[in-house]
Parts: C-alpha cells; structure tokens; sequence
C-alpha cells in the first residue's frame, strides 16, 4: 500500500457518536482523499482519555466508529484504518516530542482552554498535552496532509511548529503537514444555537450519523434561523439559515447561489424540510450499512489487526530514526 503517492493521516476520537459536523469538516474529505493519496485513518482512542470515559463504552463506541467508517466508504484494501492504542509508537513519540515544545505553546491552545473550562474539576496533565500527542500521530506517518475541520487547524499547525523545530536541530527528520480544510462544512455549526459549533455535547443541535431519520427530520424542523423570511447566505447576519445552506450544499453538491435561488420566495418551513429530507437522503444508506456491519465483529476485528499491523510497520521506522537522532543508545 505504501507508494509514491503523498501521505495523509487524520483521526477522530471515540468520545460520542459521530456527528454531521465530523462528517462534513472531515470524514467526506477522507473518502474524497482516499484515491489520490496513501490514507492512513485511526481511531484515537488514547486521546479520548483524557476526559474521563466509561470502558465499556469507550470500547463500543471505538468498534462502532469503525464501522461507520467503513459505512461511508473507507475501503480498507486503500486505506489504514486502525486503532491508536495498538501502535504502541504514539506515546513513544509523544513523550519524545513532549521535550520539544513549549508549556507556553500548549497554554494557548483554544481546545484546552475550553476543554479545561468544561471539565474544571479533572484538567489532566493528558489533556494539556494531548496536541503533542496528535503531533506525534500525524508524523510517525510522516504526513503531507491532514484532513480536519477548521477547529483543528491550530493543532496541525502547532504539528508542524515541533517538527520543524526538530528538523531544525537535527536535520530532516519528519515532513512538515498541512491541514486540509474543506471550503463547505469546515464549520458546522448547532442547529439549535448557530452561534456555536455543532457538538455532540450539544445533542439538540447536533446531527448524528446513526440518527433514524424521524429525529433528523425533526431536528431541523426545530432548526434556529432568524425573524426575516429569506434564504440568504450571511453568516454574519443570518447564521441559522446560512448554516442550513451550508449543511443542504454539502449534502447534495450544490453551490450556495443555486440553493438561494431554489428557495427564493418559499419562507423557512419549506427550506428546513427540504434540507432535513437531503440530510436523511444522504445519512440513511450510511446507517444501514453501519448496522449491517456490527453485525459481524469477526470481520470488523480483521481490519482492526490487519490495520495496526500496516500502521506499526510505517510507525516503527520513523520512531527508530528519530530515537537515533536524539542519541538513544540502540537495543
Ligand atoms: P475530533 O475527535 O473532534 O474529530 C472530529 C473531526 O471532525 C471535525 N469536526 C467538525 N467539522 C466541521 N464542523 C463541525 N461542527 C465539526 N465538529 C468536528 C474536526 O475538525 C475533526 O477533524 N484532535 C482531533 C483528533 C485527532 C487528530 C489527530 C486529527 C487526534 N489525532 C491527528 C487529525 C490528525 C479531534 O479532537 O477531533
């Protein structure tokens, strides 16, 4: 699978279910991504951690997020999908890469101020390093790009802050990532408070990929827009109607002139609809498939292994290099 083709890595955390936002900010871009570059997608399981989760539905959830990628059309002869906690290289290289960056450049970032103001009572030394962590998973696969929404965009770049940093010190070690962002639905925001991003701690707002469609529907029926009666794209102005915009684009391929136009002179009611309608159009042969496939665990636990194993292999020499670099005596 390794080839001359560039890298991409991106993972996603098995916090909660996954939602419209993920899937728009970053798991379309994935599978979009898939033919052109050699993909490796991890479920990273040690960076959910660091806020506290019960095991038993860490571990559903880490089986379940499998299987919807795969749902949405990961193929697994293409891509590496596999597990964080079975490549033992991550924390390996985080600790390493831990000595390389700044207390006061994991001070600034905007994830830990608002993580560590939610969760007050438990901020873990895990949840103010968890960046050097992501760091460490983004270039043991030396990647060229990182698929994410926009909210992940200062981690990518605090990525590529440390790795340069270490090239710097001790020549060309790690490749220097990029975030892609896509330019719709790098920012989905709730449905119920469009002034705030679409978050599974949000569940009112927030759309989930396994979602029965009688609840899509009905969430964006619900949906927040404004007092005026026109569909009109001005996130500024109109966040609620713009983000539905966002989300109906993104859904069918339209662009946003075409949708405005579409929905000239039909008041709110009808737009919500028609954009429920597409959300479910799009999430239900995703869901279907996703059921279908927990069905048969013997095969999700196949790709797991045979994933991790193709990680490790990638993972282990850029660790042994970089152990090298820092003057590890070798075994
Ligand atoms: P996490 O677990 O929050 O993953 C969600 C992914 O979906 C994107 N996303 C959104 N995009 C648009 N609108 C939204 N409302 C929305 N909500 C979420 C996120 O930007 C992300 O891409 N730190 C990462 C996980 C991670 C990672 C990595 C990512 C760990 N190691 C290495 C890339 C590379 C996170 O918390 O994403």
């Amino acid at each position: 699978m390794e080839g001359q083709k560039p890298k991409i890595f991106s993972g996603i955390q098995p916090s909660g279910e996954l939602t419209l936002g993920s899937y728009m900010g970053a798991l379309r871009s994935w599978k979009a991504l898939q033919d052109d570059y050699d993909c490796v997608y991890c479920i990273v399981d040690m960076h959910t951690i660091t806020v506290r989760q019960k095991p038993a539905e860490l571990r559903r959830r880490a089986m379940e997020q499998l299987a919807q990628y795969l749902a949405i059309g990961l193929d697994p002869e293409r891509c590496i999908l596999f597990i964080q906690s079975h490549v033992p290289q991550h924390a390996e290289l985080a600790w390493i890469l831990g000595c390389y960056t700044q207390f006061g450049e994991l001070g600034r970032m905007t994830q830990f101020k608002q993580k560590s103001q939610q969760h007050a009572e438990n901020i873990t030394a895990g949840l103010f390093t968890y960046p050097v962590l992501m760091a460490a998973d983004i270039l043991l696969y030396q990647a060229d790009l990182v698929p994410v929404g926009a909210d992940q965009k200062q981690h990518v770049e605090l990525c590529r802050d440390i790795a340069q940093r270490f090239n710097g010190i001790y020549g060309d070690t790690f490749t220097l990532p990029e975030p892609f962002i896509p330019k719709l639905g790098a920012r989905i925001m709730s449905l119920s408070n469009p002034e705030n991003k679409m978050s599974k701690s949000e569940p009112e707002g927030c759309v989930f990929l396994m979602d029965r469609p009688e609840d899509i529907r009905r969430k964006f029926k619900r949906a927040v827009t404004d007092s005026e009666t026109e569909v009109r794209f001005d996130p500024a102005g109109k966040p609620g109607v713009s983000n539905l915009l966002t989300i109906y684009c993104s859904a069918t391929g339209k662009e946003i002139p075409e949708a405005e136009a579409e929905f000239a002179g039909q008041g709110y009611g009808a737009f919500k609809a028609a954009v429920g309608d597409a959300v479910v159009e799009l999430l239900a042969p995703i869901r279907q498939e996703a059921s279908r496939l927990l069905g048969d665990k013997a095969y999700l636990e196949g790709i797991y292994r045979r994933g991790a194993e193709a990680a490790q292999c990638q993972a282990r020499k850029t660790l042994s290099k970089v152990q090298r670099k820092v003057g590890f005596l070798p075994r």
